[in-house]
């Protein structure tokens, strides 16, 4: 019998519930071991409003915390494995990126296929190529993708994602607003994915496993949010180091830097935003073909 190692990190649980799905076809046919990240100490959830953004310089430096030893014999050889991970701050999360930069990520990873499955707001393209990266400086070779979004308008799942997150609760804030995060549907529907998974695992061929994927649409990439997001990836990534200039995690120096960015955030999220998506689909005519040949990039599994 195949074996399988699946990783993953969620807070709410809502990855798991995807991740649950996919495998359910594999029951009875493939030996699974599941592990999931835990950092030591956790990160709250709910979250305390400074808490959550003080997470964003270390995200998106990719700078390693933390996580519990993961309790795998060294010495088990795995047929495939299954990374599944939330985004924050345009990048992985930070009990990923701790994984992916041990010396064991390495062992566990070297010479292996890889699935990821991502459960995010929207914007995910960038973590993912951050991911991507760190798979490849393991050895592994990333051979399929589901990434899984909030389908709501990006400026209503902003609002309803705040709301879970500082709440915890995943309803409908002020009895108005949809529910956020993924739907139960698409968590419900995420069964499809896990036939072709167990194909290509079967016959040990993986290399069309990503069309296969794609045929289900496992991805469905949004051409003015991946616009917007990587405006955004440039500007964090100069935030994070502003910031980490006045220390680490925790620090009470970058208090005040961490404030100014989230009203910074939040104006660009809410003023700025919806005049870029305004110009971006003006514009798309002229830039039609770089755009989908960006699309297609981004829902493939090779690395540029
Ligand atoms: C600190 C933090 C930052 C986040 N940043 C993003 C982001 O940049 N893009 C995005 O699509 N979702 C973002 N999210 C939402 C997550 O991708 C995810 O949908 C949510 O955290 C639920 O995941 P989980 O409960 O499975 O961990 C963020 C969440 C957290 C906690």
């Amino acid at each position: 019998m195949k074996k399988i190692l699946i990783i993953t990190y969620s807070q709410s649980g809502q990855l798991d519930e995807i991740m649950d799905n996919i495998i359910r076809p594999f029951s009875g046919k493939v030996v699974i071991v599941r592990r999931k990240l835990k950092p030591a100490p956790d990160f709250p959830f709910p979250w305390k409003d400074i808490a959550f953004w003080d997470a964003m310089p270390e995200s998106v430096q990719m700078i390693p915390a933390r996580i519990e030893n993961l309790q795998i014999d060294p010495g088990e050889d795995f047929d495939l494995v299954i990374l599944g991970y939330p985004i924050w701050f345009l990048s992985p999360p930070i009990p990923l990126t701790t994984f992916l930069k041990s010396p064991e990520a390495k062992k566990i990873l070297n010479g292996k296929p890889v699935v990821t499955v991502i459960g995010s707001r929207n914007m995910w393209v960038n973590a993912q190529e951050d991911i991507k990266k760190m798979i490849w400086e393991n050895g592994g070779e990333l051979k399929g993708n589901i990434s899984l979004r909030d389908r709501h308008n990006n400026l209503v799942s902003v609002i309803t994602i705040i709301h879970w997150m500082i709440s915890g609760r995943k309803d409908r804030f002020l009895g108005f607003f949809p529910r956020p995060g993924i739907s139960d549907t698409d968590i419900a529907a995420a069964e499809r994915f896990g036939k072709p998974i167990l194909e290509a695992l079967e016959s040990g061929k993986f290399d069309k496993l990503q069309s296969g994927l794609l045929e289900l649409r496992s991805v469905e990439p949004d051409p003015a949010i991946i616009s917007i997001e990587n405006k955004g990836k440039r500007l964090f990534k100069l935030w994070s180091r502003f910031i980490r200039k006045k220390g680490g995690p925790g620090a009470g120096e970058r208090i005040v830097r961490l404030k100014i960015f989230k009203w910074y955030l939040l104006f660009v999220i809410f003023a700025v935003s919806p005049v870029a998506t305004v110009l971006f689909y003006l514009t798309y005519p002229l830039f039609f073909v770089k755009i989908n040949r960006k699309l297609t990039y981004y829902k493939g599994v090779s690395l540029k």
